[in-house]
């Protein structure tokens, strides 16, 4: 097989199957376009030919100011986790303290913070609120003073309390950084939070998640100044360590014409991602298929989240589904974002819920993880793959 033919064959998977990967969206036409174009590969003015590129740099720049509401903006990073390591390489130095959520249970960053030779500190977590446990956290900062604090997760159903959090560290001197990854595109929509207004020193993030744009990282402040974080980042290797040099130009081009194409879209978007996750979590709930969040309503986000412990067994289910062409994660964590920009409202995911409730229902029935022979089902998915391909893109 030649490489073409795979990389169809993929896109082809792709577009046949429900995606509901927590960190995933589609790319508008346009967005693929400006991705595909080859741009020149340097921008700093020391290369000739790069005026125009220059112009769609700071043109990207502004819209990322405008749509965040934000004055600063580094747009280069490559992607999310290197927005997350120049925050730490740039604001602390070895044996300052870093509190993060842990992985397990909260769905904290897995990044090694113990390999930069910084000391981690966990940040409390309720399972039952499925958020930071305030009063807690409140304790440990003002025991441990850590030098930064991360909010955001991978796990994230509920807005975390920043201004609270923000209002201890500021106190003593630190440093609160939110990473969005996940929520991204519902922050841009003006839903979920505001991190910059609530308090947080930075906001950073994928823009590929809930934000419907190409792979790529931001780093976002209002006032916050620091002028190691401009210099880990980049762009002169001559500074230290610099984690980007030459940045990606069709990157940063693809995201310019996201964020101009979100400002006709982007607020309904995020308001109908976030409906459609609660109508697919009361249709889950109605089978009896056990949700985090209940207690307060499943979901504010993109995500609704199945209570499994195990993953070997999260991955049973993922792979049954996946004979449904339903994509999931071993987490069973289940998006609503790309599904909502390719058309899906409240009944086409409440109808989805039923049926992917139907399904592991079956299986926790006869501890199989074998498709049932349900014709019903397989028809009613397919309907709805077809109304997905048909629907217009929502841009
Ligand atoms: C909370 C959080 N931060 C950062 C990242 C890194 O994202 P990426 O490097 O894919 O942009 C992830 C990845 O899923 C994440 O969940």
């Amino acid at each position: 097989m030649r490489m073409m033919d795979l990389i169809y064959e993929n896109e082809k998977f792709r577009t046949n199957n429900l995606n509901m990967i927590v960190s995933e969206n589609v790319l508008s036409p346009k967005v693929k376009q400006a991705l595909a174009i080859q741009h020149s590969r340097y921008h700093a003015s020391f290369y000739g030919g790069t005026q125009l590129f220059q112009q769609i740099y700071e043109m990207t720049q502004s819209l990322v100011k405008k749509t965040f509401g934000c004055s600063s903006a580094i747009i280069s990073p490559l992607s999310g986790n290197l927005s997350v390591i120049a925050v730490i390489l740039a604001l602390t130095k070895a044996k300052d303290k870093i509190a993060i959520l842990p992985l397990s249970p909260a769905g904290g960053y897995p990044i090694n913070i113990e390999f930069f030779n910084r000391i981690r500190m966990d940040i409390p977590f309720s399972h039952k609120e499925f958020n930071i446990d305030l009063p807690l956290m409140l304790e440990m900062l003002s025991k441990e003073k850590p030098r930064l604090v991360f909010l955001g997760s991978s796990l994230f159903l509920f807005p975390h309390p920043v201004q609270a959090i923000a209002d201890v560290v500021h106190e003593y001197g630190g440093i609160v950084a939110y990473d969005g990854s996940h929520v991204l595109g519902l922050i841009a929509g003006g839903q979920f939070q505001d991190p910059l207004n609530e308090g947080a020193d930075l906001l950073l993030g994928s823009t590929h998640k809930s934000f419907p744009g190409p792979q790529g990282g931001v780093i976002l402040s209002n006032g916050f100044e620091d002028k190691n974080l401009e210099e880990v980042i980049g762009t002169d290797p001559l500074k230290g360590i610099v984690l980007v040099d030459n940045i990606h130009n069709s990157r940063v081009a693809a995201l310019g014409v996201a964020l101009e194409e979100f400002q006709e879209f982007g607020h309904q978007y995020a308001q109908q991602v976030i409906k459609n996750s609660k109508s697919l979590a009361y249709s889950l709930d109605s089978f009896n298929i056990p949700l985090y969040g209940k207690e307060n309503g499943f979901t504010e986000s993109h995500q609704v989240l199945m209570n499994i412990q195990d993953f070997t067994v999260g991955a049973k289910y993922r792979d049954l589904l996946m004979e449904y062409h339903i994509v999931t994660d071993a987490g069973m964590r289940f998006g609503t974002a790309e599904l909502t920009l390719l058309g899906f409202y409240e009944k086409e995911m409440q109808k989805l819920g039923s049926l992917i409730g139907q399904i592991l229902q079956q299986s926790f029935k006869s501890q199989l993880f074998k498709p049932i022979e349900a014709k019903k089902i397989k028809e009613e998915i397919e309907e709805l793959i077809n109304y997905m391909k048909e629907a217009e893109i929502r841009v």
